[in-house]
This record gives C-alpha cells, sequence and structure tokens, in this order.
C-alpha cells in the first residue's frame, strides 16, 4: 500500500459506478507544502534512524486543519519513492461506537487487496488467516471460542509478525491518522505495536491526533504519557502558520500574487490555521466578501454557495462519518448514478468534497461536522434512520464485517430507541467475535440502557434482561473492568433466584469475586463460599471444580485450601476432564512445599507437576503447560537449584515463544529464568533475558516488569552503575506501587534499595531504607526465602562503620534470630516442627529450643546500645532480651533486664515502648519496683492484681483476661509461657471459684464485673 491509499476502508466494498475521480477535483489547495521544514526533517531523521535498524515512532499532534495529515501525505510521498512501503489507517468518528480495530482493519484490508489473502497468510504463524479473519471476515471463518485474552495476545502477535514480514523487503511506515478518535481496542494494538517496535527493524509509526481536542480525561491523554517515556518515541508538534507562510500559501492557492490587503486580512481571519486560508479563499480566489462570525460558518458558507442538490447530498454524506461509499450515498438519496454524479459534481469541483476509495470524503473533517450540525433535528434522525435502513437492506453497502456496528451507531442516532437496542446487541456479538472486549461492554450497557423503552426487548433480541447482564459482566471481566464487573453481576445476581439457577449465579459470584480479588479487595472469598453452597457436586461438578479451585488459591486458611483443591481433584478425576485435574495437581503441589517455597528434584511437589504436565500435553492445555513451568522453576530455585531452574524455564519460554504468547504468559517465565542466571554470576546472560523480556512488551504487567527490574538493578550495582541501579530502583518502585502486596516482589526491591542508599550516601541511608521497608513490610512473617536476603543484607553490611552501625548490626542479627525461631513454629511437611520441637514449635520441654542462642544475641545488642549510650535502642533490645529470657523460664534474667529497661523509656518518656515493658512484665508475673529492684514473684491473690476478692490468682485473673478475650487454652499457653496443659488447669480452677460452667459464663461474669475495663497493670 502506498501514499495513495486511504483512511476510508472502502476497498472492500462493491464497485462504484459512474464516481467522480479524484482528478475531477478542482483546485482550492496548494499543490506544493508550504514551510514545515522543521517537522518534516524531524520526520525523516526518524525515518532515517529507521533505515538503521533502530526502532522509531514519531506522535504527531496539532489542531484541527493545521496541515497534519498534508504534512504525512507529503512525507509518505518522499519515503515511497526511497523504496518503502506506507501503510495508511484512519480512526473515525462513529460518536461513542468504536469500531473495534478500526485503522489497523484499513490497512489489513488493503493489504490483502494488494497482495491477495494468501500472501497475507504467508507471513503469518501457522500460515492461516483464521485469527486475521476476526478483523476481516472477507478472510473467511474466523477462529472463535477459546480464552479471548489469549485470542487477543495471538491477533496483536499476527498483526506484528505481519509487519515484520514486510519490513523484510523494504522499510514499513505505518501511518495511524486521528488517534484522538481511535477506539480502545486499537488504543491497546497501537501501544502494543510502539511497545515492541524494537523486535522488528524498518518499521516507523507516525500517529497523528489533534491536541486540542485531548480534555482533561480524554482516552488518548494517558497514552500519550505512557508512550512519550519510551526512549524511541518523539513527539512533534505542528503549529499554525506564521504570517509569511500564510502569505505564501495563498500565493500557491491562487497562483499569484494578492493584494497586500488581502493578505493581511487573510491572516488575520485564518490567524495562521492553512484549512482556514483555503476556506476564506474560496472558490473563485478571492476573499470572502462578507466575512462570517465563526470559522464553523466559514466552512459551511463553502458548501451553501452550492447548489440545492448538492447541498442535500452533502448534507446526507455527512451523516456517514469520515467517508460514505458511492453506493450506499445512492441508496440513501434514493438517486441513480448518473443523477448522484450529476448532484455531487460541483461539490468535488469546489474541493469540498473528494473521491477517496470506493467512496466520497469531505476535504475536512471540520466541514463534514459543520454540515451535521447544521441539520435540522427531525432532519438529523431522519437521514440515519434511512442509513440504517439502507444497510440493512444491503449490508455489502458497507465494508464486511461493519454492518451490525453502522446499524447500531445509526440506530442510535436516529433515537429509535428498539432498533438501537437490537442492533446494539447483534454488534456487541460481532465485537465480541473481533476481541474488543471494551466495544462489546459498551454496546452492551446500551442495550441495558434502552431495556426499559422497548417493552417487548427480550423477545425482539431473543434473550433475557439477566441474560444481557451476564454477557455485560464477561465483556466487563475481558476488558478489565472491574468495577463495572462488579455492579453487573450484582444486578444480574438480584434478578436470579439461587434454587431454581444455581450454576448461573455460583457464576456470576465467581466473576464478581474475581473482580474484587483484582481491585485489591479483601472480601473476595464470601463470593466464593457462597458460589460453592449454591453447586454440589451432583448439580455442576465442572462449575464447582471450578470454584474450587479458585478458592484453593486464595483463601487464607491453609487447612480449607487443601480440603478445596483435594475436592476439586477428586470431581475432576470423575468428570475426566485432565485439563482440570492437571491444574488441581498443580495447586496441591504448591501445598506440598514448605515455606521456603521449595522442592527438590524428585521431590513429591516435583513429581504432581510432571504429571500435570504429561496431562497437560496429553490435552493441547497450553496455559496448563506454561502454569506447571512457571511452579516448577519457581519451586526449583527455592531449593537452590539454579542450574535445573534457568534450564526448565529457557525451554519453557522457547515453547511459550512458539505459541505466540512470549510476551503474555512468557513473561513470568522470563523472571523465573532470570532469578536463577542471577544467583549463578551468569549476569551477561541475565540481563539479556530481563532486557529481551522487558522490550518485547510494553508492558509485561508491572509486577513482572518490576522483578526483572530489580534483578537487573542487582547487576548493575554490583558493576558500580549507580545511576542506571537508581533508575530501575524508580521504575520497579513506581510499577509496585499499586500491587498487591507479595514479599516475592517487594522484598527484593527493597533489599536492593538499602544496598543502592548504602553505595550512594553511606550508612545513615542505607538504615533508613531499612527501617522504611521494616515498617511497610512484615519480615518475620513471610517467607524466609525473601524476607532473610533482606535482613541480612544489612546485618552484613553495616559492620563496617563503627560503633553505632555495629549497634544496628547486631540489633539485625538479634532480629534474624528472633526470626529463624518464629519460623521453627512453621509446621514441617508431616505436620510437626522442625526437629527436636512440638508440634506448637516449643523445644521437648516446652521452653522454646532456640530461646539461648536468641537471648545472647541480645544481649549483644544491647552492649552495644548501651556502650553507645543511645537509649531508646538499648531498652528495646532490653525489652526483647527480656522475652527471651522468660522463654527459657528465666524469670530472675527477665526481670533484671526489665528493670534496666522501664526508667530507661520512662525518662525518655516513650510510653508506647513503657507499657510493653509493663505488659511483659505482668505476663511474667514480675513486679517492677519504681527504685530498681525487681522481683519475680507476685503473692497470690495480690489485692493490687484487682480480682482478690473474687479469690483468684494473679495467674488465675491473669489467664480470665485472655478467656473474656475468647483465648484458647493452646493461645493462652503461647501468650503466658506455660504449657496448654497447666492453662486448662488454670481454666478449670478458675471456672470452680467463679461458680460457672463454661468459658462463656466466665467471660460473661468478667464483662459483668468490668473485671478488666480498663486493663489493670500489676
Ligand atoms: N503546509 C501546508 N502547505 C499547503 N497546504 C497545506 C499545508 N498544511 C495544510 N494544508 C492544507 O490545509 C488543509 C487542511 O490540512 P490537513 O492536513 O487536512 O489538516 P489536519 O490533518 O491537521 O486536520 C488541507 O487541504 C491541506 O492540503
Ligand atoms: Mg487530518
Amino acid at each position: 500500500m502506498t501514499a495513495s491509499s486511504f483512511a476510508g476502508d472502502l476497498s472492500g466494498m462493491s464497485d462504484p459506478h459512474g464516481m467522480l475521480t479524484p482528478e475531477m477535483s478542482g483546485r482550492a489547495s496548494s499543490p506544493v507544502l508550504v514551510g514545515r521544514d522543521e517537522q518534516m526533517a524531524a520526520l525523516e531523521a526518524a525515518f532515517a534512524s529507521v533505515r538503521q535498524g533502530g526502532p522509531s515512532a514519531v506522535l504527531l499532534g496539532g489542531e484541527a486543519g493545521v496541515g497534519k495529515s498534508r504534512l504525512v501525505s507529503e512525507f509518505s510521498r518522499t519515503v515511497t519513492s526511497a523504496g518503502a512501503r506506507v501503510l495508511t489507517g484512519g480512526c473515525l468518528e462513529l460518536g461513542t461506537d468504536g469500531l473495534p480495530f478500526a485503522p489497523f482493519t484499513a490497512v489489513l484490508r488493503d493489504l490483502v487487496h494488494e497482495m491477495g489473502a494468501d500472501a497475507v497468510a504467508s507471513m503469518l504463524p501457522g500460515r492461516t488467516t483464521r485469527g486475521l479473519a476476526r478483523l476481516l471476515p472477507e478472510l473467511g471463518e474466523p477462529d472463535t471460542g477459546g480464552d479471548p485474552a489469549e485470542a487477543r495476545a495471538r491477533l496483536f502477535e499476527e498483526v506484528l509478525s505481519v509487519l515484520e514480514h514486510l519490513t523484510r523487503h523494504s522499510p514499513v511506515v505505518l501511518v495511524i491518522e486521528d488517534a484522538h478518535w481511535a477506539d480502545r481496542s486499537s488504543r491497546d494494538l497501537l501501544t502494543f505495536l510502539i511497545g515492541n517496535q524494537r523486535a522488528l527493524s524498518g518499521l516507523l509509526i507516525v500517529v497523528t491526533f489533534r491536541s486540542d481536542e485531548l480534555h482533561r480525561t480524554h482516552p488518548l491523554r494517558p497514552l500519550l504519557a505512557s508512550l512519550d517515556r519510551i526512549a524511541w518515541v518523539e513527539r512533534v508538534e505542528l503549529p499554525r502558520l506564521t504570517r509569511h507562510d500564510t502569505g505564501e500559501l495563498a500565493i500557491r492557492i491562487l497562483g499569484r500574487q494578492p493584494a497586500s490587503d488581502l493578505a493581511d486580512a487573510l491572516y488575520h481571519r485564518s490567524e495562521g490555521n492553512p484549512l482556514f486560508v483555503e476556506t476564506l479563499l474560496c472558490c473563485d480566489g478571492e476573499l470572502s466578501p462578507e466575512l462570517p462570525e465563526s470559522l464553523r460558518d466559514l466552512l459551511l458558507d463553502s458548501v451553501r454557495r452550492l447548489p440545492e442538490d448538492t447541498q442535500e447530498v452533502l448534507r446526507i454524506a455527512s451523516a456517514e462519518g469520515e467517508t460514505t461509499g458511492h453506493a450506499l450515498l445512492g441508496a440513501v438519496s434514493g438517486l441513480d448514478d448518473a443523477a448522484l454524479t450529476r448532484a455531487l459534481r460541483p461539490a468535488v469541483i469546489a474541493n469540498v468534497l473528494h473521491a477517496k476509495g470506493g467512496g466520497y470524503a469531505f476535504r475536512h473533517e471540520l466541514i463534514r461536522e459543520a454540515v451535521h450540525e447544521d441539520l435540522l433535528p427531525g432532519e438529523h434522525g431522519r437521514l440515519h434512520s434511512r442509513f440504517a435502513e439502507a444497510i440493512d437492506a444491503d449490508p455489502t453497502l458497507v465494508p464486511p464485517g461493519r454492518a451490525a456496528i453502522e446499524m447500531a451507531h445509526h440506530w442510535h442516532s436516529a433515537h429509535d430507541a428498539a432498533w438501537a437496542l437490537i442492533a446494539a446487541w447483534q454488534a456487541a456479538a460481532q465485537a465480541g467475535r473481533a476481541v474488543a472486549a471494551a466495544e462489546r461492554l459498551s454496546l452492551l450497557a446500551r442495550v441495558l440502557e434502552l431495556w426499559d423503552q422497548v417493552p417487548d426487548a427480550a423477545e425482539r433480541i431473543g434473550a433475557d434482561q439477566t441474560h444481557v447482564l451476564e454477557e455485560a459482566t464477561s465483556a466487563a471481566h475481558d476488558a478489565g473492568e472491574f468495577e463495572r464487573g462488579i455492579a453487573l453481576a450484582t444486578s444480574a445476581l438480584k434478578k436470579l433466584d439461587p434454587a431454581t439457577e444455581p450454576v448461573r449465579v455460583a457464576k456470576l459470584l465467581g466473576n464478581r469475586s474475581h473482580f474484587r480479588m483484582r481491585l485489591g479487595r479483601k472480601d473476595f472469598g464470601h463470593d466464593l463460599e457462597e458460589a460453592l453452597t449454591y453447586v454440589p457436586a451432583d448439580v455442576s461438578p465442572a462449575t464447582r471444580v471450578e470454584i474450587l479451585l479458585t478458592l484453593a488459591h486464595c483463601t487464607p486458611k491453609v487447612a480449607n485450601e487443601r480440603t478445596y483443591v483435594e475436592e476439586a481433584l477428586t470431581l475432576a478425576r470423575q468428570l475426566g476432564d485432565e485439563g482440570q485435574e492437571a491444574n488441581a495437581l498443580l495447586t496441591l503441589a504448591m501445598f506440598d512445599t514448605d515455606p521456603g517455597q521449595q522442592a527438590e528434584p524428585g521431590s513429591a511437589p516435583l513429581e504432581l507437576i510432571a504429571q500435570a504436565r504429561a496431562m497437560a500435553e496429553r490435552q493441547g492445555a497450553d496455559d496448563v503447560l506454561l502454569k506447571a513451568a512457571v511452579n516448577e522453576t519457581h519451586l526449583l530455585e527455592g531449593a537452590g537449584e539454579h542450574e535445573l531452574a534457568a534450564e526448565a524455564a529457557r525451554r519453557a519460554i522457547a515453547s511459550a515463544d512458539a505459541q505466540l504468547l512470549s510476551r503474555t504468559s512468557g513473561s513470568l517465565l522470563a523472571v523465573n529464568q532470570t532469578e536463577p542466571l542471577w544467583a549463578l554470576g551468569r549476569w551477561d546472560e541475565a540481563l539479556k533475558v530481563a532486557n529481551g523480556a522487558m522490550d518485547l512488551y510494553l508492558a509485561p504487567g508491572p509486577v513482572y516488569r518490576a522483578m526483572l527490574q530489580v534483578f537487573a538493578g542487582c547487576i548493575l550495582l554490583a558493576r558500580g552503575d549507580q545511576a542506571a541501579t537508581a533508575q530501575t530502583v524508580l521504575a520497579a518502585r513506581d510499577a509496585l506501587r499499586s500491587a498487591l502486596y507479595e514479599d516475592q516482589h517487594q522484598l527484593p526491591l527493597a533489599r536492593l534499595e538499602v544496598l543502592l542508599a548504602l553505595d550512594k550516601e553511606g550508612p545513615a541511608a542505607a538504615i533508613a531504607a531499612m527501617s522504611r521497608a521494616m515498617e511497610r513490610f512484615d519480615l518475620s512473617g513471610g517467607s524466609p526465602r525473601y524476607a532473610w536476603p533482606v535482613v541480612r543484607t544489612v546485618a552484613e553490611k553495616l559492620g563496617a562503620f563503627g560503633p553505632a552501625q555495629r549497634a544496628f548490626q547486631l540489633t539485625f542479627a538479634a532480629a534474624d534470630a528472633h526470626a529463624a525461631h518464629l519460623l521453627a513454629a512453621f509446621p514441617g511437611p508431616d505436620g510437626t516442627g522442625p526437629e527436636g520441637t512440638g508440634p506448637d514449635g516449643t523445644g521437648p520441654d516446652g521452653t522454646g529450643g532456640e530461646a539461648a542462642p536468641l537471648l545472647a544475641a541480645w544481649d549483644q545488642a544491647t552492649a552495644a546500645w548501651a556502650s553507645l549510650s543511645e537509649p531508646h535502642p538499648l531498652a528495646q533490645a532490653l525489652l526483647h532480651a527480656a522475652e527471651a529470657a522468660l522463654a527459657r523460664g528465666d524469670r530472675e534474667g527477665a526481670a533484671m533486664r526489665l528493670q534496666r529497661a522501664a526508667p530507661l523509656a520512662a525518662g525518655l518518656g516513650a510510653h508506647p515502648l513503657g507499657e510493653q515493658i509493663a505488659i511483659l512484665a505482668r505476663r511474667g508475673r514480675i513486679r517492677l519496683a519504681p527504685h530498681g529492684d525487681a522481683s519475680a514473684d507476685q503473692p497470690p491473690g495480690d489485692p493490687d492484681a484487682g480480682g482478690g476478692e473474687l479469690g483468684l490468682t494473679g495467674r488465675e485473673l491473669e489467664v480470665l483476661r485472655l478467656v473474656a478475650a475468647g483465648r484458647s487454652n493452646r493461645e493462652i499457653a503461647a501468650e503466658l509461657f506455660i504449657s496448654p496443659k497447666t492453662a486448662s488447669v488454670h481454666v478449670s480452677n478458675i471456672l470452680g471459684k467463679l461458680g460457672v460452667a463454661s468459658r462463656g459464663e466466665a467471660a460473661a461474669k468478667a464483662h459483668a464485673l468490668r473485671l478488666f475495663d480498663p486493663i489493670s497493670t500489676a
């Protein structure tokens, strides 16, 4: 395709007869391009860089009529003669109905026309056009079904693949015109192409848009902003012409020098906008005698000079958007070919309209808009109805695949509720086939909007309102519109009775839960649990399996998760559904690993993954295969099997590539390949994989991207490039800001931030970075796989800087030991703790096996702070040390340390710390004397304890407080450093003394007596 191809996308239509040709146009335009040297140079430089193999894209902005299209077409002519191929697609203004992928459909259609379908097919992976047939129905049966997100990813890849093939023969310039009207699907595809431009050399992308129409919430704004961040994207702004160039333009249009007062008036009136210069000079080459008030009137003026029947046809054409097919115009106007041509000729000669593809376009959109706005209200509606009826009677009047959306647009503009509803419903189905989820959603929203105005809507479309709501919910899912999705699913649920429609209800609940989860809401589990109650295995086993597997991934209660996945596995086996069985096995494998998220080769979890893989292979279930690879590589890496992990990831990426999904699912695998390569010290390879994955797709998802950046950053820093590291840190932090918390994403970044701060600004900054990380993340609660490196980094690095840093180091080391102690409580695979510990993580004697080294560690930290004379951290360390002493059953030791800590906290006015000290003292039955000596014993029935008159000992009172707070014996035991058995003895004694039969009654009595209200401290 060349510069002469048109944006109107009409080439797929039946051949027009008796059409006017471009040569017939009159000349109210300049034959040469005036000015614009700078902008032309920018385009040419971009083209030169593309010829040298680099990626390049130009975003060309300017107000309407300023000359964007003209500049691009002059540029296209130059590069075409230099051997380049120019592909042009324009975005269309179809009111609010986006025509999905409009500019790309135009480009592809032209290509198919020029080269034939077979040649296009040969450029596609798999050599089939079934994917592209989603956009071009003339290519035959499109692919249908399958996961829409995957289908869309494939479609994008196919477009990229076509471009890649074309660039092998000559440089290619892809021009997307008027992007301010781009539908969401086109915006997404454009982003994808520009983001992936590095994957192909020899492609220049030029995008034009009206910069003056981008109001604050215009959807193109965020797109431009994100494209601006790409190194090879350049913005070019096209300003109005200067006074000098305006004069030059007048000379070129008139073919002679205008009188000087005319030139002045021209500049004054047009303000240097070439479209207005042309219009002002009008057909007879003179400035219009009476100057109209507004620019819109000025544009209309050129139309009003035309014969009435010409104006009539122009009014009709104005209702059809940028370009109107000749035959369609004939059908709507009721004129035969000859009469139509006769009526149009004056408009073409006056350069109001010009021939374009198989139809006519207004010389400029602003003229069309002015004519259309000038229609009377009744006329407006009638015209749109006529278009809709004509297309309905003969869909070949518009290009293939476009009838439905055109009719939806015209009936809607005609305000005919019934037909608008029907047409929107049909167009939504078409948008679904074209994997244009956003457009499908907006069309379905229109159906719902019109529903109440059309009494027999359900009969007319053969679907009830609930069904439409369900469809819209699924479109919201595919379009990523989660808030809308929640609202739609909720409306649908209100209309359904779970007793009669359990499966539909369960599916909607499943959807709603998914939306909530994606929005980061915590309450997404309820819907799933409810859904489960509606679909017992005998109602719909398949739905049940689906819900069970989702539940298994998200509930916080480990015990339940396991039963969910086990049930799913059994059901999937009964159903003979190997795909879901494989999914269940993969989930089960993750449960069978320990908190370190690791599995040795040959271990049970890896066996399960291997089984799942074999099944998925038999099924051809690509998505399950990818998931298997992701889980396997993650677990191997966790076990320190770097070589195996890297190799498994490499193999899986190679197969993801073959399936064209490398830019989507493949990016997680790239993370899992980079991580082991980095650990192995194969840094160049690691960088190559990471950068390659980031280049491939503009958005491998912010989270994966951030992880890749962190690995790259670690390497950059280790190699001494602070500035580059700082940039990756910033980018990664930005990307993770709104991500749901997961330690595997956040903690490696935190560690890098600490290291960078240390390198760049010294220990104080590193400590500050570390404390930020500790404040934000629970370093002892998560997986040691990610938490420990952070803690250790600091502990290791800070020793070298002097006594203050050493104190910190020891504090961290102690915290590290503390974390180890907590981790010892994680159940092992057989349900018990690590060797030598009981199931509750305490030592064999119930006193805490790790407590001795922990105490020593905290004592060292204490000494370090003491020698620095820093009372606050000293008191904190003492508190921790006392806790460690208590855990060993050493109450004397604890008392001694707390007695030192308490006055320090008090002296500082550090009340929260003082309170913590007091609470620990109470738990340990330690009395803190105001003057310094602490006693480790508290007499039974101490009246200070507040329960003396009930005959309760201080200890029993403490136990009662916890009973009243709803704690179990085990929890009480843990909190008071006693065994569960002792706790249960205390509880029976308390029940006896209070004369009550149950814990509940005891709690009620305690509350009634206001025993703990406010908490009385010993
Ligand atoms: N630099 C120029 N030299 C000559 N004619 C121009 C120039 N810029 C614009 N024009 C003419 O002005 C009219 C409007 O320009 P166009 O490129 O369609 O505007 P835009 O695409 O920015 O809305 C066209 O007829 C075009 O030929
Ligand atoms: Mg234009």
